[in-house]
């Protein structure tokens, strides 16, 4: 593994745009900090950051949890988690770096004092550790607690870039709001409290390559662009498929279900960045514009009843092992309803993309683990070829395969060796890991360096956020209308029934990932 020299370092020619920009000294305040995303992405990227030497000399972490513990405790946990979490090698030196910039805040929520002392000690560590004042506030939190957070921290004033004299940015987890009224109203908390340029929403999918690599594909090529509407495109499939189950977090997410899981956020996203027009830049404000417009071009069918299929797990069998039902997990009701698979079609309302349906599916205890958008192109017009020497012609497609084996591939049709003129399917295959030496951060690293530069290019927009629960909410209000709850699947098949014959209605198929 070849290491970016550390901060500081001569030989880094500031110029040079290629080399990610170190940002300016700061803190990085995690509320929730001994929680399962601090240990499992959070602290191991801030490691990764120091071992590439993309931290400023200045850089403190700060916790602040529940937990009744000291810095020694915070700082031996963030190690271990660093430690099994990082992905690139483990170096004792980088650590005792960070280490020396960690800190420990025990508190509860409604704890005025604790959030007094926060304020303090950000005033002190400016003295002591040379932040400049500088903090970003991870609410790493369950969305309930957010309003009393973003309260306290106005009270305090460690919100208001005024008063510190310094930049002070919020980052806010996915689930952004329940609904579309309950977004807007976290919108307006949140913009009370900061200003609008100084808010972070995390969508970690922005932050992988492959996501970022698709605008690369569509916009710093000829060959697609031209062909990237309806007069050539069939349809669009996405499909994030997990065949973990709900990795012990039943209370979120029988709160919660597969759509406001992930369909409202990721893979809305990734039909946003697919389905957008060229942004005249790739600054925050140019890419927000194109996302927000085409999401407000996006419509549900008529009937959705056939077009928004949901599906929960039952008991199977994946990779040689019996697996659970939903209903079983622990925490889980015996009647519950949620969905843990869903399905849905969307079409986009623009002259680009009049007549093309947008297939969206994601599901647990799929059978495997695979992200992908699949551009499905329209048959060729005409083939000059007699009928039995391309019955194995499919359509020509393009799958961006964002996880795992990152990369392209590329169907089309070909001539079969041989003294007769059949013709079949082939794939071109792109990877990553072939392709390039270097390996790809990992989302949170990318997206956490984002924030300590104030980029918010990969961050949706209030906007963006609204626009996708404008879509879902008559999805969620027409499931609860239901008598009956999602129909059940085995685990380790590609979810119910009911999502085949969605796309069997429209004489379409699902591509087996
Ligand atoms: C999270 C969801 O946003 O994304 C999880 O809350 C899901 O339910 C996870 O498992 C998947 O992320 P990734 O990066 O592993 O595809």
């Amino acid at each position: 593994m070849t290491l970016l020299p550390p901060a500081g370092n001569p030989l880094r020619d500031p110029r040079d745009r290629r080399l990610p920009r170190v940002p300016p000294p700061c803190a990085l305040v995690v509320f929730g900090a001994t929680g399962d995303l601090s240990r499992k992405k959070l602290i191991p990227a801030v490691y990764d950051l120091a071992n590439r030497g993309l931290l400023p000399p200045g850089f403190v972490l700060v916790g602040f949890a529940r937990r009744d513990w000291g810095d020694g405790e915070f700082e031996h946990m963030a190690r271990e988690a660093a430690k099994r979490g990082a992905r690139t090698e483990w170096r004792e030196e980088v650590w005792h770096r960070v280490a020396e910039g960690t800190k420990f805040l025990p508190g509860s929520f409604d704890d005025d004092a604790a959030f007094d002392k926060l304020a303090q000690l950000l005033k002190d560590l400016d003295l002591t550790h040379g932040t400049g004042g500088n903090a970003a506030f991870y609410l790493s939190i369950p969305p309930s607690a957010f309003p009393t957070v973003l309260r306290q921290m106005a009270r305090t004033g460690m919100a208001d870039n005024h008063v510190t004299k310094s930049w002070r940015r919020v980052v806010v987890e996915k689930p952004f709001g329940h609904d579309l009224q309950s977004a807007i109203e976290l919108n307006r908390l949140v913009d009370e409290v900061f200003t609008a340029k100084d808010v972070f929403r995390i969508d970690h999918y922005l932050g992988k390559e492959t996501v970022q690599n698709l605008l690369a594909l569509r916009f710093a090529n000829e060959l697609f662009e031209p062909i990237w509407n309806s007069n050539h495109i069939d349809s669009v499939q996405v499909t994030m498929a997990e065949d973990v189950g709900i990795s012990g977090r039943a209370a979120f997410y029988e709160q919660t279900g597969a759509a406001r899981d992930v369909l409202q956020n990721h893979l809305l996203q990734l039909l946003a960045l697919t389905a957008m027009d060229e942004p005249v830049n790739f600054d925050a404000e140019s890419l927000r514009t194109e996302k927000v417009k085409v999401l407000g071009a996006v419509q549900l069918p008529k009937d959705l009843r056939h077009y928004a299929v949901r599906g929960q797990y039952d008991q199977g069998w994946l990779a040689g092992e019996r697996v659970r039902a939903y209903r079983a997990e622990e925490g889980v009701a015996p009647d519950s309803r949620t969905e843990t698979f869903a399905a849905v079609r969307f079409e986009v309302d623009t002259r680009r993309w009049a007549g093309v349906p947008f297939y969206l599916r994601t599901g647990k205890r799929l059978p495997r683990r695979v992200t992908e958008i699949a551009v499905i192109f329209k048959k060729a017009p005409h083939l000059p070829f007699a009928q039995t020497d391309t019955e194995e012609l499919g359509n020509n497609q393009l799958v961006v395969r964002v996880q795992p084996d990152e990369g392209l591939t590329l169907r089309f049709g070909s001539k079969v060796p041989g003294s007769t003129m059949e013709v079949r399917d082939v794939a071109m295959d792109f990877l990553y890991g072939e392709a390039f030496t270097e390996n790809s951060p990992e989302a949170y690293e990318r997206l956490l360096l984002d924030v300590l530069l104030g980029d918010a290019s990969l961050f949706p927009a209030n906007e963006e956020v609204e626009q996708s629960w404008r879509v879902i909410d008559p999805i969620e209000q027409l499931w609860a209308s239901l008598p009956d709850g999602p129909e059940l699947y085995r685990a380790g098949e590609w979810g119910p029934k009911g999502g085949f014959e969605m796309l069997a209605r429209d004489g379409r198929a699902w591509r087996r990932p």
